[in-house]
């Protein structure tokens, strides 16, 4: 009987159960948003060099607000601000480029810099706990995916 058992200890050495398999890594968003339907193709490179810098911006944003770094959060935000932004058209001219962005287009952008800026101050006064920090980083994004469902994916209500 004793024999018997060394006999068997392998067999259930090898039974034991294998290692759990890793969970799934969940897939990388897209790079490549939809097309713009409602922008021309002239202004199009216009808002898409702008965006290049947005993604960036965006991203490293997130991290200064996750890591409650408020001094490079404030400095982010104020660039955001700052940076040159796509101005009104001065008339309806179809020369001038930015006359063929829909009114609606500048709203955005204005609600985005305001934003900015609220998420600045924030970062700059101690007293702010960091919750409203992350709250203002959720308004930001909620202007970004605003402005891109309309452009985007919605049919054009204005102009
Ligand atoms: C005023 C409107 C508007 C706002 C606000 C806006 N976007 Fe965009 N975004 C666009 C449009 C329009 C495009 C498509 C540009 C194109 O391809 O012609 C775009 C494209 C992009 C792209 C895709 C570029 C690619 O390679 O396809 C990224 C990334 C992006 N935006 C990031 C952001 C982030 C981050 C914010 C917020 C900080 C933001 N955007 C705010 C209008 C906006």
């Amino acid at each position: 009987m004793r024999r018997l058992s060394w006999l068997l200890l392998p067999l259930f050495a090898c039974a034991s159960p294998p290692p759990p398999a890793p969970p799934p890594t969940p897939a990388a968003p897209k790079a490549n948003m939809a097309e713009p339907a409602h922008l021309p193709e002239t202004v199009r490179h216009l808002v898409a060099q702008k965006m290049e810098n947005h993604a960036f911006e965006m991203s490293n944003l997130m991290w200064a607000v996750l890591f409650l770094d408020r001094e490079v959060a404030a400095e982010i935000a104020d660039t955001i601000v700052e940076e040159p932004h796509l101005s009104r058209p001065l008339s309806k001219d179809a020369s001038e480029l930015n006359s063929h962005l829909p009114s609606s287009y500048f709203d955005y952008q204005d609600q985005l810099i305001d934003s900015a800026k609220k998420l600045s101050a924030i970062a700059k006064d101690p007293a702010q706990p960091g919750e409203a920090l992350a709250n203002q980083f959720g308004v930001m994004t909620q202007i970004c995916v605003r402005c891109h469902q309309t452009y985007l994916y919605e049919p054009m209500k204005d102009e």
